[in-house]
């Protein structure tokens, strides 16, 4: 059982705010994901629920009970880092039974629980290996061994898998959810990368300056970003967002921008005039040949995937618009040309000046 809580959690380190005012409950069993740009707080946050950093203020509750002033090793967590740290001196094995010597485990008691967690991460081939002899994604795994053998009731991973290359981060991220199900214990997940976030999490809790900006469940996150910030993090290639403007026009509400003029659509009518972002996702616009659609655009540039096609258009200043074409089919349109697109009715956004969506339920 665990099942955390973080009350009005503050932790400035001198004049810099690094989290704020931070509440969240993490409910025992679930695997939560700390999402968000490169000092954005997640490693303090973490790092205060493990104990190796005292608030500066407000509580952690494990099981309703606060811990702020528990050691590390007597809050029953277990921590894996970004970089795995193993003993270089010990092998895979001794490696892996440290925490359990620490904790006076017999000997015949330690040999079986090794034994154990490492068929559980598939690395009982290693274990008399040295630590150098293993490969990047083999030393992680060591270390989600390491932490494993402990038991923890709930298990802190910081960054684990940014240190590997992009097929072995995918094969150790299925791990992790596989461990997850089989477990079946409490997982909190430190990432910058919004795949592992989007593909990981049962709630991503999406930080930006020492703050939480959006929880939910990645369908909601990425369906309906509370703000521009999240619409921009999330989704590979990113939301198409043009800068332009509302105009109410007698009986239409359009939006413009420099280069299209667009009739938004009907749920968007009350909008307020004035500045502001249209979003849409890349798989959202529609491309038609030879038909009429809602814009009009040049092509800058044809991406053949194979699986898919991306064509982007001039449609703002600073980036491109983007759409997603399934297969080969648009591969042969030519730079230059003025195609047809239409953007999903259901699935268009609109971002007031604050950044905050423009909510049309
Ligand atoms: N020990 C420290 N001393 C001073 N500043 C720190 C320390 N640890 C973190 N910070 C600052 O706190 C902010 C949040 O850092 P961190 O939690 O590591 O972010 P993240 O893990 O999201 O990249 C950053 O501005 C960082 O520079
Ligand atoms: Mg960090």
């Amino acid at each position: 059982m665990a099942r955390i809580e973080l009350c009005n959690l503050e932790k400035s380190f001198g004049a810099v705010k690094a989290v704020k005012n931070l509440s969240f409950t993490i409910e025992d069993g679930e695997f939560v994901v700390f999402v968000g740009p490169s000092g954005c707080g997640k490693t303090t946050t973490l790092r205060m629920i493990a104990g190796f950093e005292d608030p500066s203020a407000g509580e952690i509750r494990i099981d309703g009970r606060v811990v702020n002033d528990l050691e590390p090793r007597d809050r029953g967590l277990g921590m894996v880092f970004q970089s795995h740290a193993l003993f270089p001196h010990k092998n895979v094995a001794q490696n892996i039974e440290f925490g359990l010597r620490m904790k006076s485990v017999p000997q015949a008691d330690r040999v079986k629980r090794v034994r154990e967690v490492a068929d559980m991460v598939r690395i009982s081939h290693l274990l008399e290996k040295m630590p150098n002899q293993c490969s990047g994604g083999e030393a992680q795994r060591v270390a989600l061994a390491r932490t494993l053998v402990t038991n923890p009731s709930t298990f802190l991973l910081d960054e684990p898998l940014s240190s590997l290359d992009a097929k072995l981060r995918r094969e150790l991220r299925a791990e992790c959810d596989r461990l997850h199900q089989t477990l079946k214990r409490t997982f909190i997940y430190v990432t910058h990368d919004q795949e592992e976030a989007m593909t990981l999490a049962d709630r991503i809790v999406v930080m930006r300056s020492g703050e939480i900006v959006q929880v939910g469940s990645p369908m909601e996150i990425y369906s309906n970003p509370a703000n521009y910030f999240v619409a921009d993090f999330f989704g590979s290639p990113s939301m198409n967002l043009v800068a332009g403007e509302v105009v109410q026009n007698g009986t239409s509400t359009r939006f413009r921008s420099s280069w299209f003029d667009f009739a938004l659509p009907e749920r968007f009518k009350a909008a307020t005039p004035g500045t502001a972002t249209l979003g849409i996702r890349p798989e959202h616009v529609q491309v038609h040949v030879g038909t009429k659609g809602d814009i009009e655009l040049p092509v800058r540039l044809v991406e053949p995937l194979g699986k898919d096609t991306l064509l982007y258009f001039d449609a703002s200043n600073d980036r491109a618009f983007v759409a997603v074409t399934e297969g080969l089919g648009m591969a042969d349109i030519k730079v230059g040309e003025r195609v047809a697109l239409s953007l999903d009715q259901h699935l268009t956004h609109l971002f007031d000046t604050e950044g905050r969506r423009v909510n049309t339920a």
